[in-house]
């Protein structure tokens, strides 16, 4: 239960578990939150003494209720089975098996490969080898962990495009879709390769592909703790999280210069001469991480002068993008998991395209299927909301922006490490802001009743106020829009009324003074017309304040770089709203931390 309750955060609309013991399947399972399924526990506790699987469910085929909560059985109740992912082809397969008479009782794809693996034990006695010629007859994603009363010490499991970690413990073992499931039992992990197989006991782990055949893994060790992944006092990880921010981007930073004050990022993977080679990049990532790649976009395209794309992951491959060898593709994503990004790398890869990933979890798919990755050094995110990993991905953007101009001979090495002491700089300026952000909330309390939020900016302002919309929709489930403020009088004006609270980022007076004159502008064209403002500016920008209803001053850094700290308040403000709403922040309503479907 400790370890589904870390899942959490993957899934929770239900859970449920199933225990062998005294020649049965003992399950118990239940719609809502964990807690709900704990109770029934307590109630009517289960006294299994043999291998054990459980899971919580982010719903894609069938509503989030009792029945169709994970484990399923099969209908002699040999077979118990968990899955994450989307089993494609289950309307025919669940006809074949009907056909053959099997009884299903749930909507749900995941019901077929009970009744699939129960009839293949049934014949050959064998769950690792049921579930291998199983596997062969699935189209589409999954995890499947399964047991089988017909060997209570054992669990078999499989995967493809959906993740699975193997937990290396002594005289106990574990499986999970992330390590913060064992993390509190052992830091030792081996993670599973795509269509292979593993068996595990308590004594030992064996893996191999869907043929049968042995397959050498690699083991590693987890670099955090399970305290890492507590909560640490605070009320909600997002809480906790948010405050972590100037550390994780310090970490995040550290080791990546060298004694010369070069910027070394040999990790990456790609040479120099690969780097070299590239004439155009092109970003592909999904929700907070595609806000990352948009900012990036203007570091990089500054300071290489090559020209750089940013498109959401999930409409990249569809629309026969333009790629060869001298394209270099990032794939941004916190988890390495998202499916809508993955399927996009793996376009990327065919068309030649060179990829890196710019990822927070060490050995997760994606970073493994590119050909080069820079990870952030976020630690473990459990808040389905992203908010260190938001900025360390920034921070990862910025090196690789600043490596390329280096390796490609771009600027000066004093000019790189003007930039770089900068940004060295940034940590103790988040914490700067973290300091100021009492007012925020404040304000944000204040709000928990208006209906709509509007956000404003230019530049990398812009980027700034679509995640600061993003947040508030996924946490305060209001209705919150972004406009790049230049784009405000071509329609979106009319959406101004008494009283309406806009946000606007406004870029520093010091940078290029058009840009910030004409966010000025902007701001006296919505109070015009009766919006309520809620201005971030930075600190003695004293333009500004004849025309801000509230007025959040952030510290003075280069323009490039004040997505790190403009972002903060916007983060503050969307948790605080949420937490007067009475909202879960760390698990809002139909979300996922990964989705591992498309
Ligand atoms: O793990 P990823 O970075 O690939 O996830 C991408 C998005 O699903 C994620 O950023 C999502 O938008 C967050 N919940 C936003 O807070």
């Amino acid at each position: 239960m400790d370890g589904l309750a870390r899942l959490e955060y993957r899934g929770y609309d239900s859970a449920g578990v199933a225990v062998l013991g005294d020649g049965a399947l003992h399950t118990e399972k239940r719609a809502g939150k964990l807690a709900n399924l704990r109770e029934a526990l307590e109630k009517r506790p289960i006294n299994g003494d043999g291998a054990g699987i459980g899971h919580t469910r982010w719903a894609t085929h069938g509503a989030p209720n009792d029945v169709n909560a994970h484990p399923h059985v099969d209908d002699e109740r040999r077979v118990a089975v968990v899955h994450n992912g989307i089993i494609e082809n289950f309307a025919t397969l669940r006809l074949e098996l009907e056909e053959k008479g099997c009884k299903f009782v749930s909507d749900t794809d995941t019901e077929v490969t009970a009744h699939l693996l129960a009839l293949e034990v049934a014949e050959h006695g064998d769950l690792a080898a049921a579930m291998r010629s199983v596997c062969k007859r699935l189209e589409g994603a999954f995890t499947l962990v399964a047991t089988s009363v017909a060997d209570p010490g054992l669990v078999v499991a499989a995967r493809r495009n959906s993740p699975l970690v193997v937990g290396l413990g002594e005289g106990e073992n574990f499986l999970a879709s992330d390590v913060a499931a064992f993390i509190a039992h052992t830091r030792e992990a081996v993670e599973l390769g795509q269509d292979q197989v593993v068996e595990l006991r308590a004594d030992s782990v064996t893996v191999t592909d869907y043929d049968g055949a042995p397959v050498e893994v690699n083991e590693y060790h987890v670099d955090w703790d399970v305290s890492a992944a507590e909560k640490g006092g605070f009320d909600y990880f997002m809480l906790k999280e948010i405050v972590e921010q100037p550390r994780a981007v310090a970490d995040t930073l550290l080791g990546r210069v060298s004694a010369d004050g070069r910027l070394s990022l040999d990790e990456m993977r790609l040479s120099p001469a690969d780097l070299r080679s590239v004439e155009k990049i092109v970003i592909i990532a999904c929700g907070t991480s595609f806000h990352a790649g948009l900012i990036a976009k203007y570091a990089i395209e500054h300071w290489c002068r090559v020209p750089c794309e940013v498109e959401v992951a999930s409409e990249f491959r569809y629309r026969d993008p333009i790629l060869d060898q001298q394209t270099l593709v990032i794939a941004i994503s916190q988890s390495g998991e998202s499916m809508d990004t993955l399927m996009a790398v793996r376009y990327a890869r065919e068309q030649r395209a060179r990829v890196l990933a710019i990822c927070n979890v060490n050995g997760s798919t994606i970073p493994r299927e590119s050909d080069g990755v820079l990870y952030t050094h976020a630690g473990p995110e459990v808040g389905v909301a992203a908010t260190k990993t938001f900025l360390t991905q920034l921070a990862a953007c910025y090196l690789v922006g600043l490596y390329l101009a280096q390796v490609r001979g771009l600027k000066f090495g004093d000019e790189i490490n003007t930039v770089i002491a900068q940004l060295a700089a940034m940590p103790e300026q988040v914490e700067r802001v973290l300091g100021t952000v009492e007012p925020v909330r404040e304000l944000a309390r204040s709000l928990a009743g208006a209906d709509t939020v509007l956000f404003l900016g230019r530049h990398v302002g812009y980027p700034v106020a679509l995640e600061g919309a993003l947040k508030l929709k996924e946490l305060a489930y209001m209705h919150a829009e972004a406009f790049a403020a230049g784009e405000l009088k071509h329609g979106p004006i009319a959406l101004i009324e008494d009283g309406l609270p806009v946000v606007i980022v406004v870029p520093s007076p010091k940078g290029r003074s058009v840009l910030h004159d004409k966010v000025v502008s902007n701001i006296q064209e919505v109070r015009a017309r009766g919006a309520r403002t809620i201005v971030i500016a930075e600190e003695g920008d004293e333009s500004v304040r004849p025309y801000s209803d509230v007025l959040i001053e952030i510290p003075a850094v280069p323009t490039l770089l004040q997505p790190i700290v403009s972002t903060i308040p916007m983060q503050v403000f969307a948790c605080e709203l949420a937490l007067a709403k009475g909202n879960d922040v760390d698990r809002p309503r139909n979300l996922a931390k990964s989705v591992t479907v498309e």
